[in-house]
């Protein structure tokens, strides 16, 4: 029974692009200790869009930033791709280096570099880790053709609209090809048509890509179409039945 249980736990860590088990986030210590996250724990296999939806203050970034593993969990377990990332500390892999070849991620504002046109915008993300410029600055023109931005390649981020800068961002998650996408709030900034496309975009990457994607949101309207949807509530995660399968 425990040999079938264990085989079970390998196979779905082996699906899986994302999986994490009991995760906690506690900040600061004694009585003034947070308690982010709460035992949280979900699957994401490739190609599946994921939305994460909740008030201010319930987690949602924290979640983020421990699952793209910029900030470190507390306790729990995070495979990717096959491999033990996290299992209650880190497990001894390069995870910047894991980082970086593994996970895109988009920010509520852009984070362009502001002296960078946007072409090399996305070439940069490519440079630093190790593509040559000449071949990264190709990359991203073809990058640009496939976000519908070829005519901008030259354009600073000042001069590009809030809709094209977050293109740009999205070409620039994509640069190093990622397995999975992690979006916090990527349509924040942005009016309905414009957040409208940048979602379109991210749901035909993941179809055409087979790229997880994993977008914190507050609109609902924003994620028609998307495979599963979790609500976390004070760093608990609830699923929702409506849209999952
Ligand atoms: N670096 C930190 N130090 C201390 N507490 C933190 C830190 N980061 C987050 N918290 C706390 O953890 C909890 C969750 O914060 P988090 O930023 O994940 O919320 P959120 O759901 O992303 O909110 P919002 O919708 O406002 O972005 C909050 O109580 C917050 O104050
Ligand atoms: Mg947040």
């Amino acid at each position: 029974m425990h040999c079938v249980r264990l085989l079970h736990l390998l196979l779905e860590d082996n699906m899986s692009i994302v999986h994490v088990e009991g995760l906690r986030k506690i900040f600061g210590q004694g009585d003034l200790a947070v308690e982010a996250l709460k035992d949280v724990s979900f699957s994401v296999e490739p190609g599946e869009l994921m939305a994460l939806l909740g008030p201010s203050g319930s987690g949602k970034s924290t979640l983020l930033l421990c699952i793209s593993l910029i900030q470190e969990p507390s306790s729990g377990r995070i495979t990717m791709n096959g491999r033990k990332i996290y299992d209650n500390g880190w497990t001894g892999i390069d995870v910047r280096r894991f980082r970086r070849e593994n996970i895109g991620f988009i920010f509520q504002a852009h984070n362009l570099i502001p002296f960078l046109n946007a072409r090399d915008n996305i070439a940069i993300a490519m440079e630093i880790n190790g593509v040559h410029w000449k071949v990264a600055r190709k990359r991203a023109l073809e990058l640009l053709d496939y976000l519908d931005l070829s005519n901008r390649a030259t354009a600073l981020p000042t001069i590009l609209s809030g809709g094209e800068q977050q293109r740009v961002a999205i070409g620039r998650a994509l640069a190093n090809s990622p397995s999975i996408i992690f979006a916090d709030e990527p349509t924040a900034s942005l009016d309905t048509m414009r957040g409208t496309r940048v979602m379109e975009l991210l749901k035909r990457i993941a179809s055409e890509q087979q790229t997880a994607v994993i977008t914190v949101t507050h609109d609902i309207r924003m994620i028609e179409g998307f495979d599963s949807l979790y609500h976390i509530v004070d760093g608990r995660l609830v699923i929702d039945d409506k849209i999952n399968h």
